[in-house]
């Protein structure tokens, strides 16, 4: 069930594709009894009154009146008075109690000590709602309500993002997403608009295929829209989540993305050199350039490819052939590799240059290229993530230049190369064209 968290009252209204609205009451400007009965009549709601500043005996008093307007659904903090619990508990057994856990800190260690220690008092449904500090926390949350039926994982803050999406998958009893951007009223939370329409929320089930990209920072991607539209046109039962991790978190995510049932993942920076040890069969692209974009997990294997060479090779190659022309490569990490790999592949000259100098002259040497800037080339490629500002005199007038950067789109670079008349690639095709081979070597 998706429910809209509402702060006050004057967001009720457009509020389609949600089962209810949990009206947050601790944020209400004024508790009016009178109001809130309105609202009972016309939405199925959740009341729920966290601390604020009044003490815990106001605040009971305040629940008990609440309750004795019959809401269907109630939240209730765990850690209130245990007499307290088990008393309006079974007096108002109309209502749907849900009994609620929050760690604003950190994801707990002990997640099923904790959920034994709330089953404790028989309601209708738990919460237990924590920090994700890393995707690999938020993994463990989807995990534990996979287990229990009547339990819902909240997970807060940017890294637990992508989990809130899954809650039809991993069998939440409740969601909850705001009204819009600026209505959260949790750190983490999703808007009802980006969970009904890029994730379409309302067609998750257990059986959802699962596929996301890992990689740091991942917030500028878009790959959760074009795979996710892409999965919603040709109908396919797949859904698409972005995670953040670094390449110390890689070891500790693999078990978990198995243990989730994760098919294919996207992987970007800076983990396309770090993932190469842990692919179980990497192809031929892979153990080339020595960088991977893309995994598929299946029959307990990781199978690895990478995409990025030909997907930035094609659209260098639809304005004509590199076969014998000069490439300049700035940037050293995983998509120089396999672009310099696919390049040379195709008959070009490739040179590399990088700010770490080392790093530049271990890839050129790892893959016969050239470190350095020649004095003349054909075609420019940046492959570095920041939106470099180049010094102008390394563009050359009437060279074709492209950056693998796309948002934004007009980078520094491209607008640098616009400026000295060269002919520009967008890192958009790019993009697109990779995606488009992700998806075949998932499918
Ligand atoms: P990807 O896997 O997408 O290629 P990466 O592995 O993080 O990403 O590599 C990014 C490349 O951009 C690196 O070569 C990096 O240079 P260093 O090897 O010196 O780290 C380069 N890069 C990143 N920020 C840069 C900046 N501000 N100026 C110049 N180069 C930069």
């Amino acid at each position: 069930m998706l429910f809209a968290c509402i702060s006050r009252p004057e967001l009720l209204k457009n509020l389609e594709g949600v089962d209810g609205v949990e009206l947050r009451l601790d944020l209400f400007p004024i508790l009016d009894l009178k109001q809130i009965k309105q609202i009972l009549d016309q939405y199925s709601c959740i009341l729920t009154l966290r601390r604020a500043s009044q003490s815990e005996g106001e605040r009971e008093k305040k629940i008990i009146e609440l309750l004795q307007l019959n809401p269907p659904f109630f939240d209730l903090e765990w850690d209130m008075r245990e007499t307290f619990l088990i008393d309006v508990i079974a007096k108002y057994s109309k209502t749907k109690f849900i009994l609620s856990y929050h760690n604003f800190e950190q994801t707990p260690d002990d997640l099923d000590g904790i959920y034994r220690a709330m089953v404790r008092f028989p309601t209708f449904g738990y919460k237990i709602a924590a920090m994700s500090l890393s995707t690999n926390d938020a993994l463990r949350m989807l995990l534990l309500s996979k287990k229990h039926p009547n339990l819902s994982t909240i997970c807060m803050g940017e890294k637990g993002e992508f989990a809130r999406v899954l809650g039809p998958v991993f069998g939440n009893q409740i969601d909850y997403g705001a009204v819009n951007n600026q209505e959260k009223v949790a750190p983490g939370q999703l808007c009802l608009h980006d969970l009904l329409t890029i994730y379409r929320y309302r067609s998750l089930e257990k059986k959802t295929a699962l596929y996301g990209l890992i990689g740091d920072p991942v917030d500028k991607s878009q790959g959760h829209i074009y795979h996710n539209d892409l999965f919603r046109d040709k109908k396919t039962n797949a859904l698409y989540v972005k995670m953040g991790l670094c390449p110390e978190e890689i070891s500790t995510f693999f078990p978990l993305a198995r243990e989730i049932g994760f098919r294919g993942l996207s992987v970007t920076m800076p983990l396309k050199e770090a993932i190469v040890s842990h692919i179980d069969k990497p192809d031929r692209n892979v153990l080339g350039c020595k960088a991977s974009n893309t995994l598929l997990l299946k029959e307990g294997c990781v199978f690895g490819t990478n995409t990025d060479g030909v997907g930035a090779l094609d659209a260098i190659e639809k304005r004509g052939s590199v076969d014998g022309k000069k490439v300049v490569i700035i940037g050293a990490g995983g998509a120089s590799r396999a672009i310099a790999f696919e390049a040379k592949k195709r008959g070009a000259e490739v040179w590399i240059v990088n700010r770490t100098k080392e790093k530049g002259r271990i890839l050129a040497e790892d893959l016969e290229c050239k470190f350095g800037f020649p004095s003349f080339y054909d075609i420019l490629a940046c492959c570095t993530p920041s939106n470099l500002e180049i010094d102008q005199k390394w563009i050359l007038e009437g060279a074709l230049v492209m950056d693998i950067t796309y948002a934004p789109k007009e980078t520094p670079f491209l607008l640098a190369a616009k400026a000295k008349g060269c002919e520009i690639i967008y890192g958009e095709e790019m993009f697109i064209n990779q995606a488009k081979l992700q998806t075949k070597f998932w499918f």
